[in-house]
């Protein structure tokens, strides 16, 4: 049994930029949280110096024991939490990359979904080089899933 069996399938909008990622991140790669590391086995497979470390961090707490622009690259899949994105963007070294992608659209989870364009305007010092927006639940909601990779200025 493979490594990439027991971490299970990685999101299929991150692994379209997973290469773009793993060549050009100016440093350490986070993915946050990991689960069983689905997103992060793709992300260190092309480094020549890739390893995976897993920490465990509760990331909802106020501070995250990690220093500010330290990372190349936060991956922040499936733990859609706006305070946790932008404190996961403070991580990103200029250069680097913030990948977030919303959990899928199920029952009444689209209460837990932001608004069309609230997430991109929350990082105004980054450029977005994909933000991709799919309208969930009721229209009165006017909620969405999204994914997005953006490069700090
Ligand atoms: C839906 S999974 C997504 C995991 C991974 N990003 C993926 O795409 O496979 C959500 C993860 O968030 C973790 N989680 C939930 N609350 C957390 C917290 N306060 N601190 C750290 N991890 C948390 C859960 O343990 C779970 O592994």
């Amino acid at each position: 049994m493979g490594i990439e069996y027991i971490a299970g399938r990685p999101s299929s909008h991150l692994l379209k930029w997973v290469d773009l990622i793993a060549s050009s991140a100016p440093g350490p790669i986070l993915d946050a949280p990991c689960g069983k590391g689905r997103n992060s086995v793709p992300c260190a497979e092309p480094m020549i110096t890739g390893s995976l470390r897993p920490l465990e961090v509760d990331l909802l707490r106020p501070n995250l024991p990690f220093v500010p622009n330290s990372f190349g690259a936060v991956l922040n899949v499936h733990l859609v939490v706006p305070s946790l994105a932008r404190r996961l963007a403070s991580l990103v070294r200029p250069g680097g990359f913030l990948y977030v992608e919303s959990f899928e659209n199920r029952g009444g989870n689209y209460l837990q979904l932001p608004k069309s364009g609230e997430l991109r305007g929350q990082f105004p010092d980054f450029e977005f080089l994909a933000h991709v927006e799919k309208k969930a639940g009721p229209r009165s909601a006017d909620a969405v899933t999204f994914y997005c990779l953006a490069r700090k200025r």
